[in-house]
């Protein structure tokens, strides 16, 4: 008999939304066992790991194509103007692209991390979001683009389909959710799901399917994939969502609704992993006070919100991007006051030296920030 590893119902989500990870990293020892196993048929030579390279690359548009029968959805292919292998990534991995006009935005991988020699990315516009999505349809093939990554911070740790018999596995099939645009981190993995021959199933939902890129792709696949959307069946309930096996990894990536309303269905023992299209919660937090030393104004941030939504009603120039902690965009140095880092990647030296990242960190009194 299986043992599940068991999570209280009140674990709160880590920053990436998983709610184990000890399990998670056994497991992923094996999946990358297994992964790497075939890498070799397809690998002449190993590039860096994913969550390594940092350095920017210049990348050129080699193709657009439009993915969704709407129009709102294009996929680019880039590479590197000598046709040279690029950084190698994993399935849940992202690029931060630099946008000609400064922005800077993250795109997830969505094509074949096998494929060597090209990266792709797919892009919905989003009329009132700021600007990038905007200027990413605008680009033309040809077009120059500055990236950095790639990175993963939703990464596929398969299921405890490796492990059945281990003390702390159980659920062997994997069940994925997607909606909409947050198809894209999740299509590599399903891939690979069903390369290495796991039990795996997708949802995949939107408005209309009009609406929803790869769908080509994603059907190719067979009848693992469903594809189920508002306009014809209205809007799909959590059982739903979660399917036929409750005890199965979850892996999500969607319109927050979506994935907290996935998150309270699943059974507690669950394995669940998720990216989000917006910021995290703030889990515990404590109101503190942010002074704007350049000025002197004094800005109370409420238990329940961020630094940087706070500062951005006075400063709404202020950059930001992935509001998740991991992007370095909404850095800002701290000139007085005692940080609560809740960030993943900002290093000690860089702490020391005052860097705080103010879509996720907090503090217990007041801090002095240098804007
Ligand atoms: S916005 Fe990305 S780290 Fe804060």
């Amino acid at each position: 008999m299986v043992t599940r590893h068991h999570v209280p119902a009140a674990t709160p989500p880590d920053l990436y939304g998983k709610r184990e990870q000890d399990r998670a990293m056994r497991v992923l020892n094996r999946l990358a066992d297994g992964f790497l196993a075939a890498a070799p048929l397809l690998y002449r030579r190993r590039g860096p790991a994913d969550g390594v390279v940092s350095a920017d690359l210049s990348l050129t548009l080699a193709a657009r194509t439009v993915e969704a029968a709407d129009q709102d959805v294009v996929s680019l292919v880039l590479q590197a103007a000598d046709g040279a292998e690029l950084p190698a990534w994993t399935p849940g991995a992202h690029l931060d692209v630099l946008l000609p006009s400064g922005r800077l935005r993250q795109y997830s991988l969505c094509g074949d991390p096998f494929e060597r020699n090209t990266y792709r990315i797919a892009v919905r516009r989003v009329p009132d979001g700021g600007g990038g999505s905007i200027e990413m349809h605008a680009l033309p093939v040809g077009a120059h683009i500055t990236v950095r990554g790639p990175r993963n911070a939703f990464a596929f740790t398969g299921a405890g389909h490796f492990g059945a018999g281990e003390s702390g596995t159980g659920g062997t099939s994997l069940r994925f959710i997607a909606g909409g645009i947050g198809i894209t981190p999740i299509l590599p993995m399903v891939r690979l799901a069903d390369r290495m021959g796991l039990d795996w199933s997708l949802i995949y939902t939107g408005r209309s399917a009009e609406s929803l890129p790869f769908l080509g792709e994603l059907r190719a696949l067979g009848p693992r994939v469903t594809v189920r959307t508002d306009d014809e069946g209205g809007v799909p309930s959590a059982a739903e969502l979660v399917g036929p096996d409750p005890d199965a990894a979850f892996y999500c990536c969607g319109p927050t609704a979506m994935s907290s309303a996935l998150m309270a269905a699943v059974p507690p023992t669950a394995e669940f992993h998720s990216e989000r299209f917006s910021a995290l919660p703030v889990v515990n937090g404590t109101e503190f006070t942010v002074e704007l030393a350049r000025t002197g104004e004094v800005l109370t941030v409420p238990a329940d919100r961020t630094a940087l939504e706070v500062i951005r009603e006075r400063l709404p120039d202020v950059p930001y991007s992935c509001q998740q902690g991991f992007c370095h965009t909404c850095e800002v140095k701290v000139l007085r006051g005692e940080v609560d880092h809740r960030d993943r990647v900002l290093t000690d030296d860089q702490r020391a030296n005052g860097a705080m990242l103010i879509c996720v960190s907090r503090c217990g009194g007041t801090l002095s920030l240098d804007l």
